[in-house]
């Protein structure tokens, strides 16, 4: 499997603190059944700068690291980009780093409580240069999770989304779930990810969200996440269903 988003670079972030721990995280993923990683560092999120140069270089050495100590684990470049209104001049500073550093696909945060006024902007000057915004976990958005429309037309204007695994098995809590699943009914979310941290509360639970997708939604819809995240290891563009809009309450009920 592919895991599109994990913070599995050493003493960059939250995630991993030094390299005993990302070793660690490196021989879970792959236990979890996990070939390939993006290693996607915050960047710009107010705690943590992680510029496209430093987690380049952070990348080569951790997957020497990993040949040294035997461990089947490929690192891919990465970077989790917060929306931010220096994006641009990051961007323009060659600061922002794709995945595969390929100039298509991009991980983009937006703060935990709200969608900012600017973010439809954002993701439409993104597409006019090429970069396709990902934007990760926008079930545990707390302005998305009270207007449900707003995802909608964010992903209708062309972003694409990703949903967290641990999301999906229930470890953020029941509305978060529910909120997971009414967003892969829609058809608004196109990759399923880790968002690892480290090895204990945020793990590598991909194959337990997939096993839950597949329940729910027939062994399809888990074909459907995996070869998208395919795609973007061989630089090809993901599948995008159209996307369905939410139902207009009628009094009251859904
Ligand atoms: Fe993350």
């Amino acid at each position: 499997m592919i895991d599109i988003h994990c913070h599995i670079i050493p003493g960059v972030d939250d995630g991993s603190a030094n390299i005993e721990d990302s070793l660690n995280m490196a021989k879970k993923a792959v236990e979890a059944g996990i070939t390939h990683v993006f290693a996607t560092p915050h960047h710009l999120n107010e705690k943590y700068v992680n510029v496209k140069s430093d987690i380049m270089d952070r990348v080569l050495r951790l997957n020497e690291s990993f040949l040294l100590n035997n461990i089947p684990l490929t690192l891919h470049l990465g970077q989790e980009v917060r929306i931010h209104r220096d994006i641009f001049t990051s961007l323009e500073k060659d600061e922002i780093l794709t995945l595969d550093d390929n100039g298509r696909y991009l991980l983009l945060e937006l703060p935990s409580g709200r969608v900012p006024t600017y973010t439809q902007e954002v993701i439409y000057e993104l597409l006019l240069k090429g970069i396709t915004p990902i934007i990760v976990h926008p079930e545990r958005n707390k302005e998305l999770i009270a207007n449900h429309k707003l995802l909608f037309e964010l992903v209708q204007e062309g972003a694409l989304t990703q949903i967290t695994s641990g999301s999906i098995i229930g470890n953020f809590g029941k509305s978060i779930q529910s909120f997971s699943k009414k967003i892969i009914e829609h058809n608004l979310t196109h990759f399923i990810a880790t968002d690892a941290h480290n090895i204990g509360t945020r793990g590598f639970t991909l194959q337990h969200a997939f096993e839950t997708i597949t329940k729910v939604y027939g062994i399809e819809r888990t074909f459907y996440f995996k070869e998208n995240a395919e795609q973007l290891l061989k630089n090809q563009s993901p599948a995008v269903e159209k996307p369905v809009p939410f139902k207009k309450k009628i009094l009251g009920i859904f």
